[in-house]
């Protein structure tokens, strides 16, 4: 019997580069047909051929309330029906931007965009505004989206200090006058850290605008940040007058009610957000110090703009999420299912002899195909990739929808129950054990 999911992906591949419409939605990492989604309720979807899946993927982060919540529903419906879109202000725009500069303090002012991309780039723009500077640093295995200047992952060899840097893109068509203003680093590297500065910060130098940073990286699989590397980026960026952007694009409202910033204590100068804000719909954002965000126009020089920046329904789906997040004892509730879940896959690979391990932040969580949690890019490249592709396969067979990478983060939502995690972890037991032959 054919399937629908392998029907749908071969004619999309006819019409859509690799059959998707953001690459890592493709399975090449971990081979297989991707599955297309025709529903989703709560904590759980349902393919193409009508198999249902616990989900762990969550729209990549924004649903943390999990699939369809009714409330998000009714707040887009009863919007939608007032109109889609009118390219002029809303007073639910404004209500949004409160509740955020509400919810993380380092916010004073902030812009609407719709998607975390636009929201880096724009960060990127108007620190390089504000401080008259060129050069970005950012940390290698950071994803900040697909912007240009931002998709660089060049190594150490960029730190030949008191040279021009020069970064090495990772994608095609990026032209080197782009990339070479980017410097790339080890993530918590402090020792790096202090020597870019000190080489390239300095009074003859000055060149620095800003750091980007995923304060608590999630696209290399999940790493925290070690004691003190957050504080080295702050105050390296206070000393040199650089702009210190976290990236909260996923960590945000994710990690905790303050996000990385609150949980870590750490004030960046500006913050970049999206999926969680969202709620499924396209919303991103960008926002911090006033003096560094009245350098956009119309009030300063800086351009940035969009046809549907603050959308009504997005922001309509975003407030809800946000107002249902804000309920007392959400985030207790959310971290404890994630740690419950960690603890399960902890305790299922140790019972059946397997190298694994997971690790938790918030919602967010990271499995590892090695002994321990990594702590940088080098060392999470060290994990069994061979052994998560076989679990991946098996899990999906039980009815476990992962992230399929090996370099992913995880996401639990609202939605899933202690049922919910205990299915997984003793789906995840089966699978452990199915790897080691037995
Ligand atoms: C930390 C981070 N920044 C930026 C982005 C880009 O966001 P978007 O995919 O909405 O453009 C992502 C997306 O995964 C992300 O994880």
């Amino acid at each position: 019997m054919t399937s629908r999911n392998d029907e749908l992906f071969e004619q999309s591949q006819k019409f859509i580069p690799g059959g998707v419409n953001s690459p890592v939605r493709a399975f090449r990492s971990v081979g297989g047909t991707p599955r297309f989604f025709a529903k989703g309720a709560g904590s759980r979807v349902w393919d193409a051929d009508g198999k249902s899946y616990l989900d762990y993927v969550g729209s990549w982060g924004p649903l943390i309330l999990g699939h369809a919540d009714a409330d998000v529903v009714k707040a887009v419906c009863d919007t939608a029906a007032l109109g889609l879109s009118f390219g002029a202000p809303t007073e639910m725009e404004l209500r949004m931007a409160e509740k955020l500069v509400e919810m993380l303090p380092s916010l004073e002012k902030l812009r609407l965009v719709s998607s975390g991309t636009e929201a880096t780039m724009s960060a990127i723009r108007v620190a390089r505004g504000f401080t008259g500077r060129d050069t970005l640093v950012k940390f290698e295995g950071c994803y900040h989206g697909h912007a240009d200047s931002l998709l660089v992952k060049a190594g150490s060899g960029l730190l030949t200090f008191g040279q021009p840097s020069r970064g090495e893109s990772s994608s095609a068509g990026v032209p080197a006058d782009c990339s070479g203003h980017t410097v790339v680093l080890d993530y918590n590297d402090i020792d790096q850290v202090n020597q870019l500065f000190a080489a390239r910060g300095g009074q003859s130098g000055n060149e620095i605008a800003c750091i980007i940073v995923e304060a608590v990286a999630g696209n290399m699989n999940l790493i925290k940040p070690k004691p003190g590397f957050l504080e080295c980026l702050r105050e390296n960026c206070t000393k040199y007058g650089a702009v210190l952007i976290f990236d909260e694009v996923m960590t945000g409202f994710r990690v905790g009610a303050g996000s990385v910033q609150g949980l870590y204590g750490i004030k960046p100068d500006l913050t970049t957000l999206g999926k969680v804000i969202g709620g499924g719909l396209p919303v991103g954002a960008f926002g911090g110090r006033a003096d560094i965000m009245d350098q956009l126009a119309p009030l300063g020089p800086v351009y940035q703009a969009g046809t549907l920046s603050g959308n009504p329904v997005a922001v309509a789906a975003g407030l809800k999420t946000l107002e249902k997040i804000s309920a007392p004892g959400f985030y207790e509730s959310l971290t404890a299912k994630t740690q419950r879940l960690c603890a399960g896959l902890n305790a299922a690979a140790r019972e059946a002899g397997i190298i694994a391990c997971a690790d938790s932040v918030g919602g967010m969580f990271g499995l590892y195909f090695r002994a321990t949690p990594p702590t940088s890019y080098a060392e999470v490249m060290q994990s069994d990739k061979e052994a998560f592709n076989r679990f991946y396969h098996l899990m999906l067979h039980e009815g476990i929808y992962l992230a399929p990478s090996a370099f992913e983060a995880g996401f639990v939502s609202a939605a899933h129950s202690d049922a919910d995690i205990d299915a997984t972890i003793a789906a995840a037991a089966r699978c452990f054990e199915k790897l080691t032959g037995n």
